[in-house]
């Protein structure tokens, strides 16, 4: 069996120059193939509002709904690292994200809970924190706030975006994020915020520099229904079974040949 993998063993990684590979996981069976593979991460993303529930958003999900999945893949999960989704709205102010983190450790088992948004996220991330609740933080295309961006869209493009993502990043981390997921963000963009900051960044369409890469289990396996986005790519072509697609998923991570340029944004 592998050894546990902590936030420790993130840090190692981002120092020692080791990619690391995480993808979402929404139940026991898969989180034990996903372990068998190698991830080193799994997010119970809230993705599941889209490829499990059939929504066109991740905004219906609950903290219940949540707190479920969380508790599906924590009952078969023993190495891989467990970050969990706080859902649309459960992390609105400091009190309410106190009481939804813990419900999402105590009853959903997560190690670690991520929430999107960047400097006006810093008073919760620094309550979670200081509570022994540890963060992952969320920047560039943020999917809970789908409708303030106008849709999902690649973030950071011009100048004044791509410096705010980088202070954002900066903020998150002093006031106590320990991983950073960036997603939908320019390459140089997320090189340089990756450069920037010591905690772990993970991508998923923002290019091969950041210190690990995520991807949507339903997308890796090519059976998200509709268009595959341009980030993502199908490791079940090309493989004998299911196993076998998420072992090359961590290979290609873990030597650097995914993403490629085909799966990132200028
Ligand atoms: O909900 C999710 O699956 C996510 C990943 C896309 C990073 O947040």
């Amino acid at each position: 069996m592998n050894a546990a993998v902590t936030l420790t063993t993130l840090q190692r990684m981002k120092e020692s120059g080791e990619k690391i590979a995480c993808v979402t996981a929404y139940d026991a069976s898969f989180t034990s193939l996903l372990e068998q593979a190698g991830v080193d991460i799994v997010l119970v993303g809230d993705s599941l509002g889209m490829v499990i529930q059939g929504h066109d958003s991740t905004l219906p999900v609950t903290m219940d709904e949540m707190i479920y999945h969380s508790a599906c893949v924590t009952r078969s999960g023993k190495s891989a690292l467990r970050i969990v989704d706080m859902p649309f709205m459960s992390y609105a102010s400091v009190s309410q994200a106190l009481e939804n983190a813990a419900r999402m450790m105590r009853e959903g088992g997560a190690q670690m809970v991520k929430l999107e948004g960047g400097r006006h996220r810093l008073d919760v991330v620094r309550a979670l924190s200081q509570h022994g609740m540890p963060v992952c933080a969320h920047l560039g295309l943020t999917p809970q706030s789908v409708h303030q961006l106008g849709g999902y869209r690649v973030q950071g493009r011009d100048q004044a975006s791509a410096v705010a993502l980088l202070e954002d990043a900066r903020l998150l981390e002093e006031a106590g994020a320990s991983v950073l997921v960036l997603e939908c963000v320019p390459s140089a963009v997320a090189r340089q915020i990756t450069a920037a900051v010591a905690m772990p960044t993970i991508g998923i369409g923002a290019g091969p520099h950041c210190d690990g890469q995520v991807l949507v289990l339903y997308d890796l396996l090519g059976i998200t229904p509709g268009k595959r986005p341009v980030f993502s790519q199908n490791f079940l072509q090309g493989a004998e079974d299911i196993p076998a697609a998420l072992q090359a998923y961590v290979k290609a991570v873990k030597d650097g040949s995914f993403p490629a340029a085909q799966h990132s944004f200028d």
